[in-house]
């Protein structure tokens, strides 16, 4: 028997197909651009994810040769908070504005002033947030009301592959807790928040948690994936709390930071717990009746790829010719510049930033740039700033659970260079671990669609059966401090710039 995870991310989809060890059979990833008409915005088309969808499931049925009756259930995680508009007829209404889009702040004020700080980090545990769905809704209901009128279900990216694959107008409740209209603590959509902001709840599909069973794979949708009609499709969840799922972080102690295209440091809870300051999110876990709080950094991976893409072209192609993966010969570049890149500091907002400074307008910087400096140093100063800004995120949460973690796991892309491990573990000065799962987030929810299908006992369960730590990195002490001291620069110079950000 055998299960399927699909994350539909921001620079593609990877669909990977397990047996119930969680082993992979074979995997597939199809990538889709990302549409920046204007600074701060960030725009993808859902039928690009669809086809992704339909494309990396045919590819991972056909190249493992599995029958496909054998696959018992598929997971869906998403990247989060995205707006997708379908009019009465179905039809994608505008391309989908997605979780880094920042052109929200007005939006965010509204919010605020209509529904109260206080109320609004009660009812949905968070404070307006420009990458959070609802002030998405309101932009468009400000700025292009005719859309705003002619939609008729507001959901959530991989909400929108089920309703595809299925026909069922759904969501689970880690994924929703992004959207800003849910309840958080009750798991349900808030009337109270919906009546403000004047969004009918017939626009919003049925909530369930991340295990259960939310519909089956349609004929059509069989047609078009290799799947077999009835195949079931779990809850799934947001890609942060799936990938949470898949490095076993499913109880208190053990905490995940993740480099994808974003950067996430993640805690599993068991009571509520909200950050009075905002800083960072209070979201429903994948686990039932549990939460997590995480701190974001908007651009980690992102920061990463935009250096490649735009300054090692070159070494992209060699890396190519030789058949190694680029960022394994990026790692062996930034690895030959001492800890602190020569006195060369990054801040990575190149989309704004979420953790801690919640803060749409302020973008990158390279700070103390000199003629001696090559773009290898620039390199690893970008590599470094992620990491700060990783740190940030752990400070706070190590702050609100009044705990050092007893286990880091690294995990995302990031998470496989050796370097950033390293800088992770010097930063946070702990040991940093792996597990055995390579494939985070697809794994979460096929774990989370084995239990919908029964083929699991519970969430816990499962991922007690199948995640192990495999190798950890441990700290340098020298490094550790050179970091304390520019670590403490970095702090600094956001709030020295933070009025000149405003003026940019
Ligand atoms: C989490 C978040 C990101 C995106 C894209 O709040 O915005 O994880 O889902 O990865």
């Amino acid at each position: 028997m055998y299960l399927i995870g699909s994350d539909i991310g921001t620079s593609g989809t990877k669909t990977v197909l397990f047996d119930l060890q969680g082993n992979t059979v074979a995997s597939a990833l199809c990538e889709y651009p990302l549409y920046q008409p204007k600074n701060g915005w960030a725009e993808q088309d859902p039928r690009d994810w669809w086809n992704a969808v339909c494309e990396s499931i045919k590819a991972v049925v056909t190249k493992s040769g599995v029958d496909p009756k054998d696959i018992k259930g598929v997971g869906l995680s998403g990247q989060m908070h995205g707006l997708v508009m379908l009019d009465k007829n179905d039809e994608v209404i505008r391309p989908s504005i997605i979780w880094c889009d920042q052109r929200t702040a007005k939006e965010c004020e509204e919010m605020t002033d209509i529904i109260g700080a206080d109320k609004l980090i009660e009812i949905t545990a968070n404070p307006a947030m420009t990458g959070f769905t609802a002030s998405k809704i309101m932009w468009v209901k400000n700025n292009e009301p005719e859309n705003f009128e002619k939609c008729a279900k507001i959901m959530l990216p991989k909400d929108y592959i089920r309703y595809m694959l299925t026909g069922e107008f759904a969501t689970e409740v880690s994924d929703a807790s992004g959207m800003q209209l849910l309840d958080v603590p009750a798991r349900d959509w808030s009337p109270y928040v919906l009546d403000k902001l004047g969004i009918d709840r017939a626009k919003l599909g049925k909530v369930y948690e991340s295990c259960e069973e939310t519909g089956r794979v349609t004929k059509r949708a069989a047609e078009l994936t290799g799947l077999c009609e009835g195949t079931i499709v779990a809850g799934g969840a947001g890609d942060q709390a799936a990938g949470a799922v898949g490095n076993g972080i499913v109880r208190e102690g053990i905490i995940s930071a993740t480099i994808g295209t974003s950067g996430v440091v993640f805690a599993h809870t068991d009571k509520l717990s909200i950050d009075p300051k905002g800083r960072v999110h209070t979201l429903c876990h994948a686990v039932p009746g549990c939460w997590h709080i995480m701190g974001v950094t908007q651009g980690a991976g992102l920061s990463f790829k935009w250096m490649r893409d735009n300054f090692f072209e070159n070494e992209k192609s060699t890396a190519a010719l030789l058949g190694n993966d680029p960022n394994y010969i990026m790692d062996k570049i930034a690895e030959q510049v001492p800890a602190g890149a020569n006195g060369l500091v990054y801040l990575p907002y190149l989309m704004g930033e979420r953790t801690p400074h919640l803060d749409p307008d302020c973008r990158g910087v390279f700070f103390g740039l000199s003629a001696m400096h090559t773009k290898k140093d620039m390199l690893r100063a970008v590599m470094e700033g992620v990491i700060f800004s990783l740190t940030n995120c752990m400070d706070i949460i190590k702050d609100m659970t009044g705990t050092t973690p007893e286990t880091v796991y690294a995990s995302g892309g990031g998470g496989n260079s050796t370097l950033w491990r390293t800088m992770m573990a010097d930063s946070f000065a702990m040991p940093i671990s792996r597990n055995n799962s390579k494939e985070g987030g697809a794994l979460g929810v096929a774990i989370l669609a084995g239990v919908a299908a029964g083929l699991y006992k519970s969430v816990p369960d499962a991922c007690a059966e199948l995640i192990r730590e495999k190798d950890s990195t441990p700290f340098n002490e020298a490094n550790a401090e050179i970091y304390k001291k520019y670590y403490t620069l970095y702090n600094k110079l956001y709030s020295d710039l933070k009025d000149s950000f405003k003026m940019l």
